[in-house]
């Protein structure tokens, strides 16, 4: 192998599917997915484990159907996380330029760079990522790399995203229960917008929603840089709970009902048309017309996107303007979601799904996949590296991950 190959296992224990994948990374966004595995989640509940045996026996499912159990000795694993504990804050650290002849040297960005890192997060809170966003040399805002150009000060403005310490430690105690040594973490929105959104949509202003099972993750960028990350704790249980109750009728009969009916949009279906389904009450059954199954959706994920919108708003006082919105996550499987998404925010929208490419098999152009496929493209790009802790499981001189035995059954 030569000096940047390397393999990396990603794990995506998300609230509906445990989801784990090997590459072999040999450089930016260069890399073949050498194996694949699912299973059905246990124990996660909106984004964060819930039941940390529970979790664990379902990834270590996940690694048995991708033939990953036991640990390689070359392994680097990297774990997704999610979950409304996830924030983010974008900050401003300044170094001195230090050449004689004004030249700002990388040692200055990167003091620059550092400073800016060094924001006082909270007790109890875990620097998941720090990105480079924008510099500034003597007051000149510069977005690109500033190495070269002459100034006295060096300004850079980071994107830090933020975890809750507890929410991370117990989903390193599942992972290492189902036998993995983590290196880091990687923000699952991060790693979808990584994935799927072009450079130009970046420019333009865009909103990255990957809405799953439990959770929907927020990431926005606005003049090609991040500018924003957090995560709702609503996703596709909300909208499956709705038509549950709406209908009155079984949780797995309603999920059946969005898999097969389910609709964003009135464009080709006739609404009229009706469906029975078997609920509570006298009949033992309900008769409904497809208009009402597609307003039910229609209510939940225009509250989503709304919610989704306000928390770019939350705190700032003003927001960057958002020229399209990207969806990923199962529920970007719903067909006409594009329509029902432009509907509800008058913007144009589109499905991320990754660019077909030969290394990659076909089950990961499903948007559902793109936190998974997406923390490759993460982990191969220095500018988004996440910030991992060292083997012994500290971070900033703190101790973050539980040391406990490994469980080999
Ligand atoms: N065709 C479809 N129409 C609507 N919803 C769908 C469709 N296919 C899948 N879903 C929904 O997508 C959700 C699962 O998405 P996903 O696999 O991305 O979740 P997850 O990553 O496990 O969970 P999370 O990221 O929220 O922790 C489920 O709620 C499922 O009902
Ligand atoms: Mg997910």
């Amino acid at each position: 192998m030569g000096k940047a190959d390397r393999t990396v296992i990603a794990i995506d224990a998300g609230s509906s599917s445990i989801r784990v994948l090997a590459a072999r990374m040999a450089g930016r966004a260069d890399f073949d997915v050498l194996a694949l595995g699912h299973a059905p989640s246990l124990g996660v509940k909106r984004g964060v484990v819930a039941n940390v045996d529970d979790a664990s026996y379902a990834i270590r499912e996940a690694l048995e159907d991708a033939g990953l159990e036991g640990q390689g000795p070359a392994d680097e694993v990297y774990v997704g996380i999610s979950g409304k504990h996830l924030a983010s804050v974008n900050n401003v650290g300044e170094a001195k330029v230090t050449r004689s002849d004004g030249l700002v040297s990388e040692r200055d960005v990167a003091r620059a760079l550092s400073a800016a890192k060094e924001a006082d997060l909270g007790e109890g809170t875990h620097l998941v990522h720090h990105i480079p966003r924008t510099f500034r040399i003597d007051g000149y805002v510069c977005r690109r790399n500033p190495v070269g150009m002459h100034g006295g000060t060096a300004l850079a403005e980071a994107h830090l995203v933020t975890a809750e310490e507890s929410a991370i430690k117990d989903l390193a105690k599942a992972v290492q229960m189902a036998g993995k040594e983590i290196d880091g973490f990687v923000a699952n929105g991060v790693a979808s917008s990584h994935a799927v959104l072009r450079r130009d949509e970046k420019e333009m202003g865009v909103l990255l929603l990957d809405i799953g099972g439990g959770t929907t993750d927020i990431v926005a960028y606005s003049e090609g840089a991040i500018f924003h990350t957090s995560a709702l704790p609503l996703g596709g249980n909300q909208l499956v709970n709705d038509i549950s109750t709406m209908l009155n009728t079984a949780f797995h009969l309603a999920e059946k009902l969005l898999l097969e009916h389910g609709t964003g949009t009135v464009e080709g279906i006739d609404m009229h048309q009706e469906l029975t389904v078997p609920c509570f009450g006298a009949t033992g059954y309900r008769r409904f017309r497809i208009q009402y199954l597609y307003d039910i959706i229609r209510l939940r994920l225009t509250e989503i996107f709304q919610l989704a919108v306000a928390r770019l708003k939350h705190g700032a006082d003003s927001v960057p303007a958002i020229a399209g919105l990207v969806i990923t996550g199962g529920v970007a499987n719903l067909p006409g979601i594009e329509q029902l998404a432009e509907r509800a925010m008058g913007v144009p929208a589109r499905v991320g799904t990754l660019p077909s490419q030969e290394y990659a098999p076909e089950t990961l152009q499903d948007p559902a996949y793109a936190s998974l496929i997406g923390a490759l493209y993460v982990l191969s790009d220095p500018l988004f590296a996440p910030v991992a802790p060292d083997r012994n499981g500290h971070q900033n001189g703190r101790r973050f991950l539980p040391r406990i035995p490994v469980l080999h059954t």
